[in-house]
């Protein structure tokens, strides 16, 4: 064999080859660029460990989801990740503030105020003294919360728009770092990786044919050997193949099953309605910014079974006075002269055979609104924020525990259930609460 004939298609692999080489690795030079591009120091990955570590910055996808919507439904009318609006950008905040203190802030940021916590009160005086409402909101929920922000930095945004004075105050590590973060380099690491695979097949392509020309030179195969060499990849026995016709098949019927069952799941589930309603009625003006009590309005909340919805008397009792020239107003207006009520449209609804009772809750449980109404002092519109199913109320039960303190009738039942299994808490459950005859008529 004196040299190598390269048939056609070989060379064509070969130029292939090359430019995936040349590709490759201009992107790894991009990576390697990158930073410093953004004008990150080498330091930039060590600042960012200690909010990783924090678990604020974990890339989890499913966080950040939950992050998103719990932001866009608590946050979002005061904030933006990368500008300013009522409050601070939150951009860089796990670089300005470690976890530890993001948390209680976000619970209740006038108590951390108070209590004189120097940066609170910094920035409190910085935002001409505007008090971030309290939230409800669980640590986990607030990780998410800081997680979908810290994937959202940088975005859409120049970074000379990050909130000037909070951001530079604590050394302006807030836009350093920013461009370095987790989303955007395990992209680059993908596609890097995806350019490192297709040069890997297109060598080792390369290389069987050099191999198959350098056979096709030699003189002492035999039949089978030669076959063997000449046999061509079949797409067709792939097609025509049981084994992989049975995989397709049983994969689809999965998908179909799964998505149905989907489906029917949330049959008659009304999470998330938000109707309108006959007058723009706004529970984040009267409840959150004019903080009036609930009960003022829902009167029966504390008392009785149901929390009723207020009759245009109790609006009157403001609004005889307040905005009497707005056509919104009017419409309370009218109603009354018409003796007519107004037609408020009901969003939460359980099924006649479900007993709910709000006193057991509210009053005798001490559960606040938002547990199960959601953050409605924010709400614009109301929504149904819970899914208001069995398994909610149920799991529920089985994980509060029960408020016995200063209550005589449970003193023998508490003895009774510590002295049996003093490991469990006496939750609801244990007290009964997942009978089917506590709920159901
Ligand atoms: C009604 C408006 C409002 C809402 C809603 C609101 N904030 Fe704030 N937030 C502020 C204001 C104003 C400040 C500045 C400090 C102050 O004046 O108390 C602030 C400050 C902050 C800070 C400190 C920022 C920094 O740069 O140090 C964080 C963190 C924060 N808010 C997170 C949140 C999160 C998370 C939510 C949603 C769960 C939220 N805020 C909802 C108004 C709001
Ligand atoms: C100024 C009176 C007023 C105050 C204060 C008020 N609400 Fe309401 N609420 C209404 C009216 C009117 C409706 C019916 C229209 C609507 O759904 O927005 C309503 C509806 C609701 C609904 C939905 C009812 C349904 O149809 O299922 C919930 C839940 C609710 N309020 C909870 C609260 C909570 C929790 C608070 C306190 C944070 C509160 N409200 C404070 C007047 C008030
Ligand atoms: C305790 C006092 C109080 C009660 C009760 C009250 N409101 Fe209000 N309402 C206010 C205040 C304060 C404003 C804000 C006025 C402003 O923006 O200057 C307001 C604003 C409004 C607006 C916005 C008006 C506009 O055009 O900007 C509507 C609509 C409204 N209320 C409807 C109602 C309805 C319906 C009820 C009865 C369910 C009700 N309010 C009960 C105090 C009250
Ligand atoms: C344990 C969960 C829970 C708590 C806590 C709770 N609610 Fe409800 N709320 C419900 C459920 C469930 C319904 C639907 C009841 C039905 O359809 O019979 C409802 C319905 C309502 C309604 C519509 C009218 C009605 O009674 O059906 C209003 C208004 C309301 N809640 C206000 C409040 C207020 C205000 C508070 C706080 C003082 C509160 N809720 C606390 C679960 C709760
Ligand atoms: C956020 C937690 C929570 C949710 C959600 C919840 N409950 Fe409860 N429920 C409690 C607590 C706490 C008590 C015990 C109150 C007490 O007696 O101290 C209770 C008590 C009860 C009781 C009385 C039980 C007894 O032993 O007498 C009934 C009935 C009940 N709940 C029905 C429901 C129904 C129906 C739902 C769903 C629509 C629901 N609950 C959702 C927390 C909850
Ligand atoms: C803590 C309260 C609670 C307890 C305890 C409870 N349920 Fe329910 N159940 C509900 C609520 C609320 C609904 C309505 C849910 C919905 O509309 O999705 C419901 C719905 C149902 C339904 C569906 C009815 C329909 O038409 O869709 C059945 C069946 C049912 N329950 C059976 C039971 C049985 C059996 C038990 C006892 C093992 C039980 N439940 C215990 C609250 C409860």
């Amino acid at each position: 064999m004196d040299s190598i004939r390269l048939r056609p298609l070989t060379r064509l692999f070969l130029a292939l080859f090359l430019f995936f080489v040349s590709v490759g690795s201009s992107f790894a030079q991009g990576t390697a660029a990158d930073p410093s591009k953004a004008g990150v120091a080498p330091g930039a990955t060590a600042a960012a460990a200690p909010a990783a570590a924090a678990g604020a910055t974990t890339g989890d996808p499913a966080a950040i989801a939950a992050g998103d919507a719990l932001f866009k439904g608590n946050c979002a009318q005061c904030h933006a990740v990368n500008e300013v609006v009522v409050g601070p950008a939150l951009a860089g905040i796990t670089k300005r503030r470690p976890m530890s203190w993001i948390i209680p802030w976000i619970k209740n940021s006038s108590k951390l105020v108070a209590s004189g916590d120097e940066y609170a009160v910094k920035i409190y005086n910085q935002y001409q003294k505007q008090q971030m409402p309290s939230f409800q909101l669980s640590d986990a929920e607030i990780t998410s919360i800081i997680a979908y922000t810290t994937s959202q930095e940088g975005v859409g945004a120049p970074a000379a728009k990050v909130d000037g004075g909070a951001a530079t105050a604590d050394g302006g590590g807030a836009v350093a770092g920013e461009e370095a973060d987790g989303g955007k380099s395990m992209n680059i690491l993908l596609i890097v990786l995806v350019v490192v695979l297709i040069v890997l097949v297109v060598t080792l392509v390369i290389i069987a044919n050099i191999m198959k020309d350098v056979l096709r030179g030699r003189k002492d195969l035999d039949g089978r050997d030669r076959e063997v060499m000449e046999q061509r990849f079949d797409f067709s026995k792939i097609y025509k193949s049981t084994a992989v016709r049975a995989i397709v098949g049983v994969v689809f019927v999965l998908a179909v099953l799964y998505e149905s069952v989907q489906g029917a799941m949330g049959v008659g589930l009304q999470q998330g309605y938000q109707p309108t309603q006959p007058i723009a009625f706004s529970h984040k003006l009267h409840a959150g910014e004019n903080q009036i009590n609930c009960a003022y309005c829902h009167t029966s909340v504390y008392k009785s079974k149901s929390a009723n919805i207020p009759s245009p008397n109790i609006c009157m009792n403001c609004h005889s006075q307040i905005k009497t020239e707005s056509p919104e107003i009017k419409k309370i207006y009218r109603a009354i002269e018409r003796k007519q009520p107004i037609q408020w449209v009901r969003i939460h609804n359980l099924p006649d055979l479900a007993y709910f009772n709000h006193s057991q809750h509210t009053q005798v449980g001490g559960i606040e609104c938002q547990t199960c109404h959601g953050p409605i002092q924010n709400m614009e519109v109301v929504y149904q924020y819970s899914p208001l199913t069995m398994g909610w109320c149920i799991n529920c039960h089985r994980e509060t525990p029960l408020n016995t303190k200063g209550n005589g009738y449970y003193d023998n039942l508490v003895k009774l259930h510590d002295t049996e299994n003093g490991a469990v808490p006496f939750t609801v459950s244990s007290n009964g609460g997942t009978e089917c005859s506590k709920c159901h008529y």
